[in-house]
Protein backbone atom coordinates (compact mmCIF):
# COMPACT_ATOMS: atom_id res chain seq x y z
CA UNK A 1 0.00 0.00 0.00
CA UNK A 2 1.36 3.79 -0.83
CA UNK A 3 0.58 6.09 2.00
CA UNK A 4 -0.81 9.26 0.60
CA UNK A 5 0.99 11.66 3.15
CA UNK A 6 -1.35 14.18 5.56
CA UNK A 7 -0.59 17.96 5.66
CA UNK A 8 0.90 17.17 9.08
CA UNK A 9 2.94 14.28 8.17
CA UNK A 10 4.41 15.99 5.20
CA UNK A 11 5.60 19.26 7.08
CA UNK A 12 7.24 16.80 9.67
CA UNK A 13 8.84 14.88 6.45
CA UNK A 14 9.94 17.82 4.89
CA UNK A 15 11.77 19.09 8.54
CA UNK A 16 12.99 15.56 8.65
CA UNK A 17 14.55 15.81 4.70
CA UNK A 18 15.76 19.26 5.37
CA UNK A 19 18.02 18.01 7.90
CA UNK A 20 18.96 14.67 6.08
CA UNK A 21 20.52 17.47 3.04
CA UNK A 22 21.99 19.92 5.79
CA UNK A 23 23.90 16.85 7.80
CA UNK A 24 25.21 16.14 3.61
CA UNK A 25 26.22 19.49 3.38
CA UNK A 26 28.05 19.81 6.43
CA UNK A 27 29.90 16.77 5.53
CA UNK A 28 30.77 17.26 2.54
CA UNK A 29 33.23 19.91 3.38
CA UNK A 30 35.40 16.83 5.47
CA UNK A 31 35.23 14.56 1.87
CA UNK A 32 39.35 15.31 1.68
CA UNK A 33 42.13 13.16 0.94
CA UNK A 34 43.40 11.70 4.82
CA UNK A 35 40.10 11.64 6.42
CA UNK A 36 39.14 8.11 7.32
CA UNK A 37 34.72 7.21 6.66
CA UNK A 38 35.14 6.67 10.22
CA UNK A 39 35.71 10.17 10.71
CA UNK A 40 33.06 11.06 8.43
CA UNK A 41 30.62 8.53 10.33
CA UNK A 42 31.41 10.15 13.94
CA UNK A 43 31.08 13.83 12.47
CA UNK A 44 27.30 12.85 10.98
CA UNK A 45 26.51 11.10 14.12
CA UNK A 46 27.29 14.26 16.22
CA UNK A 47 25.06 16.89 13.70
CA UNK A 48 21.97 14.50 13.53
CA UNK A 49 22.03 14.26 17.57
CA UNK A 50 22.75 17.45 17.85
CA UNK A 51 19.55 18.40 16.19
CA UNK A 52 17.41 16.17 18.18
CA UNK A 53 16.92 13.43 15.68
CA UNK A 54 18.34 10.06 15.13
CA UNK A 55 20.23 8.53 12.30
CA UNK A 56 18.01 5.71 10.99
CA UNK A 57 20.76 3.79 9.39
CA UNK A 58 21.89 2.85 13.18
CA UNK A 59 20.72 -0.75 14.66
CA UNK A 60 18.35 -0.74 11.21
CA UNK A 61 18.49 -4.80 10.68
CA UNK A 62 21.68 -5.02 12.07
CA UNK A 63 23.72 -1.81 10.64
CA UNK A 64 26.37 -0.66 12.68
CA UNK A 65 26.86 3.03 12.08
CA UNK A 66 24.91 6.23 12.05
CA UNK A 67 25.84 7.09 7.97
CA UNK A 68 26.20 4.89 4.58
CA UNK A 69 29.93 5.33 2.75
CA UNK A 70 30.83 3.92 -0.33
CA UNK A 71 33.90 4.58 -2.07
CA UNK A 72 34.77 3.84 -5.90
CA UNK A 73 33.65 0.36 -7.00
CA UNK A 74 31.54 -0.03 -4.33
CA UNK A 75 27.41 0.38 -4.95
CA UNK A 76 25.64 1.02 -1.62
CA UNK A 77 25.71 -0.05 1.80
CA UNK A 78 29.40 0.62 2.45
CA UNK A 79 30.25 0.68 6.38
CA UNK A 80 32.43 3.32 7.76
CA UNK A 81 35.30 2.30 9.07
CA UNK A 82 38.47 3.73 10.70
CA UNK A 83 41.13 2.37 8.64
CA UNK A 84 39.31 3.04 5.53
CA UNK A 85 41.12 6.17 4.43
CA UNK A 86 40.13 8.93 1.67
CA UNK A 87 42.79 9.03 -0.96
CA UNK A 88 43.23 11.41 -3.68
CA UNK A 89 40.78 10.57 -7.12
CA UNK A 90 38.75 8.65 -5.18
CA UNK A 91 34.95 9.28 -5.47
CA UNK A 92 32.30 8.45 -2.25
CA UNK A 93 29.06 8.58 -1.57
CA UNK A 94 27.14 9.85 1.17
CA UNK A 95 23.89 8.40 2.32
CA UNK A 96 22.59 10.34 4.95
CA UNK A 97 18.86 9.54 6.56
CA UNK A 98 17.17 11.19 9.58
CA UNK A 99 14.82 10.36 11.93
CA UNK A 100 13.12 13.41 13.11
CA UNK A 101 10.13 13.19 15.60
CA UNK A 102 9.60 10.33 13.58
CA UNK A 103 9.94 11.17 10.61
CA UNK A 104 12.12 9.76 7.68
CA UNK A 105 14.06 11.98 5.38
CA UNK A 106 16.61 10.24 2.31
CA UNK A 107 19.26 11.62 0.59
CA UNK A 108 22.47 10.80 -0.80
CA UNK A 109 25.01 12.36 -3.42
CA UNK A 110 28.35 11.06 -4.75
CA UNK A 111 31.52 13.61 -4.33
CA UNK A 112 34.97 13.63 -5.60
CA UNK A 113 38.13 13.54 -3.23
CA UNK A 114 40.76 15.78 -4.57
CA UNK A 115 41.22 16.01 -8.32
CA UNK A 116 39.49 12.57 -9.95
CA UNK A 117 39.72 11.47 -13.51
CA UNK A 118 37.77 12.43 -16.25
CA UNK A 119 35.78 9.13 -16.53
CA UNK A 120 34.87 9.52 -12.83
CA UNK A 121 33.52 12.92 -13.30
CA UNK A 122 31.85 11.58 -16.37
CA UNK A 123 29.81 9.34 -14.44
CA UNK A 124 29.25 11.18 -11.82
CA UNK A 125 27.87 13.90 -13.81
CA UNK A 126 25.93 11.48 -15.78
CA UNK A 127 24.38 10.23 -12.85
CA UNK A 128 23.19 13.34 -11.54
CA UNK A 129 21.53 14.25 -14.24
CA UNK A 130 19.70 11.01 -14.30
CA UNK A 131 17.87 12.06 -11.00
CA UNK A 132 17.56 15.91 -12.44
CA UNK A 133 15.84 14.36 -15.16
CA UNK A 134 13.84 12.22 -13.81
CA UNK A 135 12.27 14.56 -10.95
CA UNK A 136 12.18 17.56 -13.70
CA UNK A 137 9.47 15.05 -15.47
CA UNK A 138 7.06 13.95 -12.31
CA UNK A 139 3.49 15.28 -12.31
CA UNK A 140 0.20 13.83 -10.70
CA UNK A 141 -1.55 11.44 -13.28
CA UNK A 142 1.69 10.72 -14.71
CA UNK A 143 3.06 6.56 -14.18
CA UNK A 144 5.96 6.42 -12.18
CA UNK A 145 7.96 3.85 -14.74
CA UNK A 146 7.09 7.16 -17.38
CA UNK A 147 8.91 9.67 -15.14
CA UNK A 148 11.47 7.44 -13.61
CA UNK A 149 12.76 4.52 -15.80
CA UNK A 150 11.93 5.36 -19.36
CA UNK A 151 13.58 8.45 -18.70
CA UNK A 152 16.86 7.38 -16.98
CA UNK A 153 17.65 4.41 -19.22
CA UNK A 154 18.16 6.43 -22.11
CA UNK A 155 20.63 8.66 -20.14
CA UNK A 156 22.76 5.64 -19.63
CA UNK A 157 22.65 3.74 -22.74
CA UNK A 158 24.26 6.69 -24.41
CA UNK A 159 27.28 7.01 -22.02
CA UNK A 160 27.61 2.97 -22.07
CA UNK A 161 26.83 2.92 -18.97
CA UNK A 162 24.89 0.52 -16.72
CA UNK A 163 21.56 0.72 -13.94
CA UNK A 164 21.80 -1.41 -11.34
CA UNK A 165 18.81 -3.13 -11.30
CA UNK A 166 18.47 -5.40 -7.74
CA UNK A 167 18.13 -2.23 -5.89
CA UNK A 168 15.95 0.88 -6.42
CA UNK A 169 14.13 4.14 -4.40
CA UNK A 170 11.16 3.65 -1.88
CA UNK A 171 8.42 5.33 -0.37
CA UNK A 172 9.32 6.98 2.93
CA UNK A 173 8.50 9.40 5.47
CA UNK A 174 6.65 7.07 7.83
CA UNK A 175 9.02 4.25 8.13
CA UNK A 176 12.19 4.21 6.19
CA UNK A 177 11.31 1.87 3.22
CA UNK A 178 7.60 2.25 2.10
CA UNK A 179 6.33 1.21 -0.94
CA UNK A 180 6.38 1.92 -3.63
CA UNK A 181 9.65 -0.31 -5.15
CA UNK A 182 10.98 2.62 -7.47
CA UNK A 183 12.87 0.90 -10.34
CA UNK A 184 15.43 3.19 -12.16
CA UNK A 185 15.17 1.19 -15.39
CA UNK A 186 12.26 0.99 -18.06
CA UNK A 187 9.97 -2.12 -16.57
CA UNK A 188 6.04 -2.84 -17.48
CA UNK A 189 6.50 -4.73 -13.82
CA UNK A 190 4.68 -1.16 -12.35
CA UNK A 191 1.76 0.50 -13.12
CA UNK A 192 1.99 3.19 -9.97
CA UNK A 193 0.55 6.61 -11.11
CA UNK A 194 1.13 9.35 -9.47
CA UNK A 195 -0.62 11.06 -6.94
CA UNK A 196 -0.61 14.66 -4.73
CA UNK A 197 0.86 13.38 -1.97
CA UNK A 198 3.03 10.57 -2.10
CA UNK A 199 6.50 10.69 -0.66
CA UNK A 200 9.45 8.50 -2.22
CA UNK A 201 13.20 8.33 -3.15
CA UNK A 202 14.62 8.45 -6.88
CA UNK A 203 18.07 7.02 -5.92
CA UNK A 204 19.82 5.78 -9.52
CA UNK A 205 22.97 3.72 -9.20
CA UNK A 206 24.90 3.97 -12.05
CA UNK A 207 27.94 1.78 -12.68
CA UNK A 208 30.55 2.59 -14.95
CA UNK A 209 30.96 -0.76 -17.46
CA UNK A 210 28.07 -1.45 -19.93
CA UNK A 211 27.15 -4.91 -18.49
CA UNK A 212 26.50 -4.16 -14.54
CA UNK A 213 26.88 -7.08 -12.32
CA UNK A 214 27.08 -6.37 -8.81
CA UNK A 215 27.91 -8.72 -5.69
CA UNK A 216 27.09 -8.86 -1.86
CA UNK A 217 29.48 -8.96 0.87
CA UNK A 218 28.73 -12.20 2.60
CA UNK A 219 31.23 -11.19 5.83
CA UNK A 220 29.76 -7.87 7.09
CA UNK A 221 26.19 -8.67 5.06
CA UNK A 222 26.00 -4.91 3.85
CA UNK A 223 28.59 -4.11 1.21
CA UNK A 224 27.42 -4.01 -2.06
CA UNK A 225 30.10 -3.58 -5.06
CA UNK A 226 30.18 -4.17 -8.57
CA UNK A 227 31.93 -7.36 -9.57
CA UNK A 228 34.18 -5.68 -12.17
CA UNK A 229 35.56 -3.61 -10.19
CA UNK A 230 34.23 -0.46 -12.64
CA UNK A 231 33.15 3.04 -10.49
CA UNK A 232 29.83 2.90 -9.18
CA UNK A 233 28.11 6.37 -8.55
CA UNK A 234 24.45 7.26 -6.21
CA UNK A 235 22.44 10.54 -6.17
CA UNK A 236 19.55 10.26 -4.21
CA UNK A 237 16.55 12.69 -3.17
CA UNK A 238 13.15 12.67 -1.14
CA UNK A 239 10.31 13.83 -3.31
CA UNK A 240 7.00 15.18 -2.50
CA UNK A 241 4.35 15.01 -5.31
CA UNK A 242 2.38 18.12 -5.51
CA UNK A 243 -1.20 19.04 -7.13
CA UNK A 244 0.86 20.58 -10.24
CA UNK A 245 4.58 18.64 -10.04
CA UNK A 246 6.92 17.80 -7.25
CA UNK A 247 8.62 19.40 -4.57
CA UNK A 248 12.11 18.14 -3.70
CA UNK A 249 12.19 17.98 0.35
CA UNK A 250 16.17 17.21 0.81
CA UNK A 251 17.12 20.38 -1.43
CA UNK A 252 18.54 23.41 0.64
N1 LIG B 1 19.75 5.07 2.87
C1 LIG B 1 19.66 3.84 2.11
C2 LIG B 1 18.56 4.05 1.10
O1 LIG B 1 18.66 4.98 0.37
C3 LIG B 1 19.42 2.65 2.96
C4 LIG B 1 20.55 2.34 3.87
S1 LIG B 1 20.15 1.00 4.83
C5 LIG B 1 21.48 0.92 5.86
O2 LIG B 1 17.56 3.39 1.04
F1 LIG B 1 21.14 0.14 6.81
F2 LIG B 1 22.52 0.51 5.17
F3 LIG B 1 21.73 2.11 6.34
CO1 LIG C 1 16.72 5.62 0.02
CO1 LIG D 1 19.56 6.73 1.26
Amino acid sequence: MIIIKTAEQIEGIRKSSKLAAETLKYLSQFVKPGVSTEKLNELGHKFITDHKAIPAPLNYNGFTKSICTSINNVVCHGIPCPNEILKEGDIINLDITTILNGYFGDVSATFPVGKISPEAKDLIDTTRKCLNDSIKSLKPGKLLNDCVGKIIEPIVKKKNFSIVRELGGHGVGIHFHEEPFVFHFNTNQEKVILKEGMIFTIEPMINASPNCQITFDRRDGWTIRTLDCSLSAQFEHTILITKTGSEILTKL
